[in-house]
């Protein structure tokens, strides 16, 4: 995973890490993996996503409506994108190979990162 990916939370790093592992297995995947590789990310990320929302409700993370509803919003498209994609392939490639990447970075950057910043203010460590 690249530098500016890590956000220095082993937890939350290991979670990121998993999700690039299966994006680069679908990006190299025959036709026929696609669809089952593409149901494994978003079930990844269903997880890693309430992983991180138990934190936020655990600690009173303050931002944490907002950061839910980035997350709704990222696993939303995500099934509309899968879909769209079991009735056309087109589609759901688009997303893969365009898209699901740069929102992935995004998010890590500019949200779990201030999630990760307020977790090492309070000397928080996580199991
Ligand atoms: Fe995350
Ligand atoms: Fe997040």
């Amino acid at each position: 995973m690249k530098d500016e990916l890590h956000i220095n939370i082993p937890a939350m790093d290991e979670k990121h890490d998993e999700f690039l592992q299966i994006l680069s297995l679908i990006k190299s995947c025959t036709s026929k993996q696609f669809l089952p590789l593409f149901s494994e990310l978003i079930e990844h990320t269903r997880e890693h996503f309430s992983f991180e929302e138990k934190l936020m409700d655990k600690y009173e993370f303050y931002a944490k409506t907002e950061h839910k509803e980035e997350h709704k919003n990222l696993l939303g498209e995500m099934e509309y994108f899968y879909a769209q994609a079991q009735k056309m392939p087109m589609f759901g490639k688009s997303y893969i190979n365009d898209y699901a990447y740069d929102k992935f970075k995004r998010h890590v950057i500019n949200i779990d990162s201030q999630f990760a910043m307020f977790l090492k203010e309070r000397n928080i460590e996580l199991q």
